[in-house]
This record gives C-alpha cells, sequence and structure tokens, in this order.
C-alpha cells in the first residue's frame, strides 16, 4: 500500500491534475496528497475530486504545514507529506514526485516499487540530464560532499538534489527523526535527505528512468540564486557530522542518452553572462579583500583549482540571509557555470560530463 505525495508551488501547478490521475490509476497506490505551498483553491481541489471519484482512492490537495525552522518552502511540503504518512498506519511506503514532470508516468511509480520489492530501503530515481543543466549538484552538492565526505557515497550518488524518490516505511521513520531533516523547510531538504539516507545506513537503490525528467528550463541563472544558497547552508550545517563509507549503492543501467538532451542548453547563456558585467556593491568589495579565492576574475579563470579554493572558503564563512555573501557566492557559482558551459560543454556531452566527474574526484584527494 503506498501513498504518493506531489509537492508543488501554486505557480507550477499546470501538470498537477495528470500526475494525480497517473499516481491514482497505479493499482500499487492507495492515496496520492498535493502539497501545496498556499491554500488550494476551488479548481485544484476539483482536480483532485475527480480523480478521487475516478479511481476511489483517497486525492486529497492540501497546504503544506509549518515544520521546518528556515526559510518555509519545498521542505515543508515534503516534511508535511512525511508526517501525514507517518501519522496514517495504512500504507507502508511513500514515494515523492514533483508535480511539474512532463514525461512523467506509472512506470515512475512501478520501478521504485520493484527496487523496494527487492529489498532497497530508499528508491531514488535518476535519468540523464543536458550538460548543462544540474549544475548545482555539479559544482556545489557532488563537489561539496567530496570536499566534506571524500571516502563516503555522498559524491557518487548520481541526483542528490533529485526530488523523486520512494521509502519504506522504516526509511521514512529514521529520516523523520533525523533533526537536520526536520529544521529543513528550505531547497536545503533534498541535500538532507540524501546525506540523512547515507548517515542512516538504508539500503538505496539508484533506479534509472529511460525518459528523463522533462521539466521547465531556467532564464538566467538567477532563478536558481536562492536554491544555491539554501544548499550551500545544508551542506555548511551538515559539515560537522560524519558520514560513513557505506556500502555500493545498487545501480541500475544507463541507457544511451538522447541527441535532444546531449544539445540541449538548460538556461540563457547571454542573460547569465551579463549578470557578470556589474560591479560588486561595497559590501561585497570588503569581503572579497579579505578572501581574494572570491574575486571576480574573468570566466576563463574559473577552472577546477580556482573553483576548489573558492568552494573551500564558501563552504567555511558563507552566511545566509546575508546579501554580500550571497551576492559574492552566486558571482563565483555563475563563473564556474559559465567556464563549464564555454569550455568543456563545446568538448561533446562525453568530454564535458567527464570533466564535471573529474573535478569532483579530484577534491576526494
Ligand atoms: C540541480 O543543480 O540539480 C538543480 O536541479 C538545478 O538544475
Amino acid at each position: 500500500m503506498t501513498l504518493v505525495v506531489f509537492p508543488f508551488r501554486h505557480d507550477d501547478a499546470d501538470l498537477l491534475e495528470r500526475s494525480i490521475g497517473i499516481a491514482a490509476s497505479h493499482p500499487a497506490v492507495t492515496r496520492v496528497l498535493a502539497v501545496g505551498d498556499v491554500p488550494p483553491d476551488d479548481a485544484t481541489r476539483e482536480v483532485a475530486a475527480r480523480a478521487s471519484e475516478k479511481t476511489h482512492k483517497p486525492v486529497e490537495v492540501i497546504v503544506q504545514e509549518r515544520i521546518g525552522t528556515l526559510r518555509p518552502g519545498k521542505g515543508d511540503a515534503m516534511l508535511t507529506g512525511l508526517s501525514r504518512f507517518l501519522g496514517d498506519p495504512k500504507p507502508d511506503r511513500i514515494h515523492f514526485y514533483d508535480s511539474d514532470i512532463r514525461t512523467f508516468s506509472a512506470s515512475w511509480i512501478e520501478r521504485a516499487e520493484n527496487a523496494l520489492d527487492a529489498g532497497a530501503d530508499v528508491a531514488k530515481h535518476f535519468f540523464h540530464r543536458s550538460p548543462t543543466d544540474a549544475q548545482i549538484t555539479w559544482h556545489l552538492t557532488k563537489a561539496g560532499a567530496a570536499m566534506l565526505w571524500p571516502r563516503s557515497r555522498f559524491p557518487d550518488v548520481h541526483q542528490p538534489l533529485g526530488g523523486e524518490f520512494a521509502l519504506t516505511r522504516r526509511a521514512a521513520i529514521r529520516l523523520w527523526e533525523s533533526p537536520q531533516v526536520r529544521e529543513r523547510s528550505d531547497w536545503g531538504i533534498d541535500t538532507v535527505l540524501t546525506f540523512s539516507m547515507i548517515q542512516q545506513g538504508l539500503a538505496l537503490h539508484e533506479v534509472f528512468v529511460a525518459e528523463g525528467k522533462e521539466h521547465g528550463y531556467y532564464g538566467s541563472l538567477t532563478d536558481l540564486a536562492e536554491m544555491l544558497w539554501e544548499c550551500l547552508d545544508a551542506l555548511q550545517r551538515l559539515a560537522p557530522l560524519d558520514l560513513p563509507e557505506g556500502d555500493r549503492p545498487t545501480i541500475d543501467d544507463e541507457g544511451t542518452v538522447s541527441k535532444a538532451l546531449r544539445d540541449q542548453v538548460a538556461y540563457d547563456v547571454a542573460a547569465t553572462t551579463r549578470l557578470l558585467a556589474t560591479d560588486l556593491s561595497p559590501a561585497a568589495q570588503t569581503l572579497v579583500e579579505a578572501f581574494p579565492e572570491l574575486v571576480p576574475l574573468p570566466v576563463a579563470a574559473w577552472d577546477d583549482r580556482r573553483w576548489a579554493r573558492a568552494l573551500g572558503v564558501l563552504l567555511a564563512e558563507f552566511r545566509l540571509g546575508n546579501p554580500a555573501w550571497e551576492e559574492l557566492a552566486f558571482r563565483s557559482w555563475v563563473s564556474r557555470v559559465l567556464h563549464h558551459t564555454t569550455v568543456n560543454v563545446p568538448l561533446g556531452y562525453e568530454a564535458s560530463m567527464g570533466r564535471l566527474q573529474t573535478a569532483v574526484e579530484a577534491l576526494r584527494g
């Protein structure tokens, strides 16, 4: 018996009806919960009522509760789903999916159910991504994890920021009881969940989704600034904690990468390049004098060595909510992403993905 949870934002609910319908129709699914950042309007309630009527299963749309202690965001939506699951003794599994996946289908649920049937505590989806997508994942999350916990499996997890996974009840209880999970109400939730899955020694199966996660891409990288800062803060708060080496996860074989994805540019490069043309604020300028690793050099200078030095400083010194630190963290990361886009990506898909992987491995020492 499985509960499927869709965290969603009110401005991102276009595909909710389709996603809810697919989940509710799956034979293993006994309940569906969509958790939004604002109270549901009449149209959204009707979407849930129609799906419920058609499938004879409970389908609800609710507003997220205030559970974490940081900015109320995606973390609160996921924690609300977890808390509802733990408060209902009937389902023995919970799945999470972003609601805006255009390629969502019953097979996402199927693959995760199969992995849990085979003994995994956690089934975590992964899929191919464009060489210019996943730029927080590569440059911050995997790279930061490689610096902080070089012997652990964290840097190897394909999509540590992925919001698509399934848990047994045992795994859900272990995660819910982790204090770092319960405080994380914002974009940092995925980082702490991945960390805690490994910390708790849960058996992880990474399930490959061949059709990929087609979702909306970004304008300039400004769209990702808040996510960047909150994911950085999550790593900083986890930094004092240890991670065991752990067993190798079970990982599905990957298929071939589609031509469309190989060539896809995931953000607006011209608009992002223009962001670097502005001067630093006086407060950021003062910080740069103390931390020369963050001096805004031209994009070509942001190679692996410079980024490693900058990331070391950011992990130690960044302050979430401090505008000068946020400006510097964003600017450094933008420079690094543009470096990858202009230096590595033209080498072709395999070479550019190889460069991302090599940079992470080098940080493990
Ligand atoms: C990431 O880096 O994985 C985020 O999803 C943004 O693309």
